[in-house]
């Protein structure tokens, strides 16, 4: 794959236009379509004015293609974005090891090997102190992964497999995305203060587009449910509910096909979450208006969008959702090399924390040694979806008992509540380096609430 990081002009909004920052001049980008153990080589041209970094959440992705916040992606034709960069070139990790890159040309190559289950994944900016902006302004797209053993399944497929991205915005009155001047440098109390809950917007855009509606047969589709905001979640639900309820029959997850399906009546959904559903319209009357809502927030996010239930007679439904659909090995929590504990907590002075430090590149947290595996507990005083980069984990406890309704299966975000406790166990594999444990509320990330973590 070949992506260029450009400006474009969206219409995103009726009579408006948009300036974007985007992948190939579409929000959101290009979807990227990998099958697993199959390695997939994008190589990212920078040509918007401000340096990039490209990250693939829910990768299981070498250090020097992972993204790490100050791996800059140099804009090609600017002298302010390489002054800018010389001064990070003195940090620790500005080298990525086995990194492919080539500064000059405005250009950087990321490898991902793929060695991981069939899954849904998305791409994202990730530079340090400025992930916040750049996502809110366009940067982020799917990434998908494909592999025989879901393919084995008779899942609603091809047209009627349908990745969501759903993400918060404000708009200016000419059109154009209103993101408030945080100076990413500043931890200041006033600034933590003024976004203590993240940047909000107020228009909720489904793939870039505000209230879409969707033509639907009274078939069975399958949604993959990306939160792509910077900091909003929600809780999700359809209206009507179907006569029976449960009409969001959730089978994967961040990281890929739960053992069984879940059915649901409402989804909360953090930033970062995904959520991999398949909803059957043929519970539905033909000509059913099915709003998908937001159940919590207010205002303008109460709708998402709506699907219009055709008045045609469908063709026989081929697809079914197998009362077994793969198999997860139980975690083990007896087996762990270690157990830690990382406190998300805002401090007096410095802004987002954990563990009482705000982010600084090179100064980890944690030492890991890959093949072992590791029980994490996060602890929170506010609302904050902890996301870990490098391999996905499975949620053991809850506040000291069982995982919540949307815990199941294999998780890369895990979503806490404030003064929450969630445990983990991660075994982590594979590649050496250096990679991030932080909060997915963009504005806190950009704050400070990360932290590298070591492997070797
Ligand atoms: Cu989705 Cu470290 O990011
Ligand atoms: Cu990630
Ligand atoms: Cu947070």
């Amino acid at each position: 794959y070949e992506l260029t990081q450009r400006p474009a002009r969206l219409r995103i909004l009726p009579g408006l236009e948009t300036d974007a920052w985007t992948y190939d001049g579409t929000f959101p980008g290009p979807t990227i379509v990998s099958r697993s153990g199959r390695r997939t080589v994008v190589r990212h041209r920078n040509e918007l004015p401000r340096p990039t970094v490209v990250h693939l959440h829910g990768g299981h992705t070498p250090y020097g293609s992972d993204g790490y916040p100050t791996a800059l992606l140099l804009p090609r034709n600017s002298t302010a974005g390489t002054a800018g960069a010389a001064g990070m070139a003195g940090m620790p990790g500005m080298s990525g090891a086995g990194d492919a890159q080539d500064t000059a040309a405005g250009q950087r190559t990321y490898t991902y090997p793929m060695e991981q289950r069939a899954a849904t994944l998305w791409y994202h900016d990730h530079r340090m102190g400025f992930t916040g902006p750049n996502v809110w302004h366009g940067l982020a797209g799917f990434h998908l992964v494909h592999d025989d053993e879901e393919e084995a399944l008779p899942l609603p497929a091809g047209e009627r497999d349908i990745p969501l991205l759903i993400a918060d915005r404000s708009f200016a009155a000419d059109g154009s995305f209103q993101y408030p001047a945080l100076d990413a440098g500043q931890r200041t109390a006033g600034v933590t203060d003024r976004y203590m809950d993240g940047v909000l917007g107020d228009v909720v855009l489904v793939n870039g587009a505000p209230w879409p509606v969707l033509e639907t047969q009274r078939l069975r589709y399958r949604l993959r449910l990306l939160n792509g905001s910077n900091a909003r979640r929600y809780r999700l639900a359809l209206d009507p509910a179907p006569p029976g309820g449960g009409a969001l029959v959730q089978i994967g997850g961040d990281g890929g096909l739960l053992e069984r399906p879940l059915a649901h009546d409402t989804l909360d959904i953090a930033p970062a979450e995904r959520f991999d559903v398949v909803v059957d319209f043929a519970r539905y009357r033909p000509g059913t208006r099915v709003r998908l809502v937001n159940r919590l927030g207010s205002g303008g996010t109460a709708t998402v969008m709506r699907f219009d239930v055709s008045g045609a007679r469908p063709p026989a439904d081929d697809s079914r959702v197998p009362d077994r659909l793969s198999t997860i090995p139980a975690p083990r929590a007896d087996r762990a090399a270690a157990t830690r504990t990382f406190r998300f907590q805002r401090r007096a002075g410095s802004g987002w924390t954990i563990n009482g430090r705000p982010y600084e590149p090179g100064r980890p947290l944690a030492t890991v040694r890959l093949g072992t595996t590791e029980v994490w507990r996060f602890v929170t005083d506010f609302h904050h979806p902890v996301h870990l980069h490098l391999n996905h984990f499975q949620v053991t406890a809850r506040n000291g008992r069982s995982p919540g309704p949307y815990d199941a299966g294999w998780k890369d975000t895990v979503d806490l509540r404030p003064a929450e406790s969630v445990e983990i166990v991660t075994r982590f594999t594979d590649y050496p380096g250096r990679f991030l444990l932080h909060c997915h509320n963009l504005e806190h990330e950009d704050m400070g609430m990360m932290a590298d973590f070591v492997t070797e």
